[in-house]
């Protein structure tokens, strides 16, 4: 009896070993037919996909802890080793990576409409990744109708003009703690205060008021913008992972209180608006997009969490991303003083030293926003830009799915050295070659290897807006002070956070006064 049972189950362990050997021979040894024309993959492990690269890439750097990784140096490591345009696989999120110049261009040129969606998971009920939200939006009706109203309206060329006077003061306040700094030689972190600069000109762009009034509401505007950005990193991983559990009906975005606070208070913001709108002088964006919800012929009919979304955007993609780019392009002119000298005798030469700088000196300083650029260049604030494809289509040879994920790693595509020459160096210069007018072609060959602000119609509505900003405190800066470091040269190491590449130890200097008293008549900026 005993040897009948051993008999049958040796027989079991035989099927099942067969079973386990052909399941291991179709995982590993054969493609799925359809994969035939992907684009290539890195080796994958069941289950993980790619995931274990990640383990090697922090094994083989020590230095890093899981916490402080780079997901684009990882990435960019990974194509540098298995090719630019790549078919990852991670739980929850099989992607398409896009690390060169040249699949970069294909993708915005040929395909733009089809990448124009983000495919990004939403949470109904949050404030941020709001099904309501123009970030997340599908390319469809609303993102066509808002994009219009913010081209038009909301960042168009008057909504600049009338806002100069808001930027003007900010930056007036700036100069004006630097100045207090100077006399007392207090070191300033230049992120903190590049944070107020741009944290008050988009709340008072936005919603009329501006995060240092005396005003207990702005002050809770500010901690909860504070609060709810050092924890964007966990929000995105909870979209992603814990997305999944929206769909069984378990929220936890309703739940988080910096959320529902910063929803009441854009309501009762929302309601003074309505109450008092500020339609005869000059409006705000939510008098103009309370306007439109309430214009019963518009082509579309935006609602209050639509407008709610988006204001919160506002606050989350347009702030970090500036005192970013600020605060790199002083590392960069702070650790190459021959760059200093030649940008402050430009600045000297076309300003003068009798008033400050305004925005409508900017295309008379080419060098000014050759320095800028070159900073956003090699330090791009936001270096991966997500995207999907809506359709299936052809790229780079390969065959890509509709409903594919599509990253691309902006950061290596200008590092790319096929399109970059000598593209680890900091050289201004090589964004002064003036085109003529003929070469057209050229000059749209050379935009689409340059992504800062993405590409295409989901690229950056506020990129004029973002060069204002960043020009005038960047021209300021070098304009009026002299900057006293600790050590030689800024320690340029780079982490992650709030979605953003930032330094790992923030920019901090001493103002030294080089120039106090303007004449306040010419430095209005009218
Ligand atoms: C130097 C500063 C900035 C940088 C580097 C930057 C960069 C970007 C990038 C890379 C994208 C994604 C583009 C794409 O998918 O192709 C984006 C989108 C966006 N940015 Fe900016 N940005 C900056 C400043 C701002 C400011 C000041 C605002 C507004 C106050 C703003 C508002 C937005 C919005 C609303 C979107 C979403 C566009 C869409 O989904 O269609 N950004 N930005």
């Amino acid at each position: 009896m005993a040897s009948i049972i051993t008999d049958e189950c040796q027989h079991l362990i035989l099927i099942l070993l067969c079973f386990f050997a052909f399941f291991c021979f179709i995982l590993f040894f054969t493609k799925p037919t359809h994969a035939v024309h992907l684009p290539p993959s890195p080796p994958s492990l069941p289950f993980i996909g790619h995931l274990h690269h990640l383990l090697f890439f922090l094994l083989d750097k020590p230095s890093y802890s899981l916490f402080d990784i780079l997901p684009h140096k990882f990435l960019h490591t990974l194509s540098s080793k298995y090719g630019t345009l790549l078919h990852l696989r991670v739980p929850f999120f099989p992607f398409i990576l896009v690390s060169s110049a040249s699949v970069a261009y294909e993708i915005f040129t040929a395909h733009d409409v089809n990448v124009s969606s983000r495919n990004l998971p939403t949470n109904e009920g949050s404030v941020l990744f709001d099904t309501s939200g123009f970030v997340t939006a599908p390319y469809g009706e609303y993102f066509k109708f808002m994009k219009k109203l913010i081209v038009t309206k909301l960042l168009g060329p008057n909504a600049q003009v009338q806002s100069r006077s808001i930027r003007a003061d900010e930056l007036e306040r700036l100069r004006g703690n630097l100045l207090d700094k100077a006399s007392k030689k207090e070191s300033v972190e230049v992120h903190k205060e590049t944070r107020k600069l741009v944290g008050n000109i988009v709340a008072r762009m936005a919603m009329g008021r501006s995060f240092t009034e005396e005003n207990g509401d702005i002050e809770s505007i500010q901690s909860l913008v504070a609060k709810a950005n050092s924890s964007k990193i966990m929000t995105v991983l909870s979209v992603l992972i814990l997305g999944q559990l929206e769909k069984l009906g378990i929220s936890w975005f309703k739940k988080r209180t910096v959320f529902k606070n910063f929803d009441r208070l854009l309501e009762r913001f929302l309601d003074e608006h309505k109450e008092k709108p500020n339609r005869d002088r000059c409006m705000d964006m939510m008098d103009v997009l309370l306007a439109v919800s309430e214009d019963e012929n518009a082509e579309y009919k935006i609602t209050r969490n639509n407008i709610k979304a988006f204001l919160v955007e506002l606050f989350f993609g347009g702030i970090d991303t500036s005192v970013n780019s600020v605060q790199w392009t002083m590392v960069e002119i702070i650790n190459n003083p021959v760059i200093a000298e030649r940008l402050r005798e430009e600045i000297d030469s076309v300003v003068g030293k009798s008033r400050l700088i305004q925005e409508r000196d900017l295309p008379n300083l080419p060098y000014l926003q050759a320095v800028i650029k070159e900073a956003l260049r090699l330090h791009p604030p936001v270096p991966i830009i997500p995207r999907g494809f809506n359709q299936g289509c052809t790229v780079g040879g390969y065959f890509v799915p509709e409903k594919t994920k599509l990253l691309v790693n902006v950061y290596a595509v200008m590092r790319d050295p096929n399109v970059w020459q000598n593209p680890l160096e900091f050289k201004p210069e090589r964004f002064l070659t003036c085109l003529s007018s003929g070469q057209e072609e050229e000059r749209k060959r050379q935009a689409l290897k340059y992504l800062p602000f993405g590409s295409g119609r989901r690229g950056c509505p506020a990129s004029s807006l973002a060069y204002m900003i960043v020009g005038t405190t960047i021209g300021m800066l070098v304009q009026c002070f002299d900057w006293r470091i600790k050590g030689e040269k800024v320690n340029t190491d780079e982490c992650y956070t709030e979605f953003t590449q930032t330094l790992a130890y923030p920019l901090t200097f001493t103002p030294v006064t080089r120039i106090s008293n303007f004449d306040l008549d010419k430095s209005l900026n009218t």
